[in-house]
């Protein structure tokens, strides 16, 4: 069937695109799995790197970008993008009104309620979508994980090897 134009513009904005945010410093493999299972949900995934200016981040924003760029080569209906401001408004800005987020533990549903009711009063149409984790990644933390590589520990599995080379790099030259 041919699509007129408008039809297929019309299709593009049906797409149901969910956006990620977080700070990803750096990326865990917790946070790929939810990628990856994110796109068997929606039809593309757009991991959106937080550039806040008041949390301190060990990796810039642009070597954040760069680590998720590496991921999600292996994952077609997956790019990155940095925000800054306000997420509710760079979701508007992409044409979606789905906001994606992982889950691991009560400690995280506290946090997560509270941004997702502050976030639907700012943007009533907005949805905020969890996805639980893994068993497996139930217990991986970012902070955690630089830490076990800032003493010498190994945290093969709970960051792809991409990552793994970098946080050896940076946290090794410091
Ligand atoms: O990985 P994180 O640190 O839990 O992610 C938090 C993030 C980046 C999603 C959140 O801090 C955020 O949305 N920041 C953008 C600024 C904003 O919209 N703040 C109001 C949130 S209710």
């Amino acid at each position: 069937m041919n699509l007129s134009a408008k039809e297929q513009g019309g299709k593009a904005l049906n797409k149901r695109i969910a956006v990620y945010p977080g700070s990803f410093d750096p990326p865990t493999a917790g946070h790929l799995n939810i990628v990856k299972r994110g796109t068997e949900i929606f039809d593309q995934v757009i991991v959106a790197v937080s550039q806040s200016t008041s949390k301190k981040y060990l990796f810039s924003t642009e070597e954040r970008v760069e680590l998720w760029r590496k991921l999600l080569k292996r994952i077609p209906r997956a790019r990155v993008e940095s925000f800054s401001g306000l997420l509710v408004n760079y979701v508007e800005s992409k044409g979606t009104k789905i906001i994606l987020r992982g889950l691991r533990n009560v400690t995280d549903f506290e946090y997560e309620i509270q941004m997702a009711i502050t976030n639907k009063a700012l943007k009533p149409r907005l949805e905020t979508v969890f996805i639980m984790t893994e068993g497996t990644y139930s217990h991986l933390a970012a902070s955690l994980i630089k830490e076990i590589v800032m003493m010498g520990g190994k945290v093969t599995g709970m960051v792809p090897p991409e990552v793994e080379k970098e946080l050896k790099r940076k946290l090794r030259a410091k």
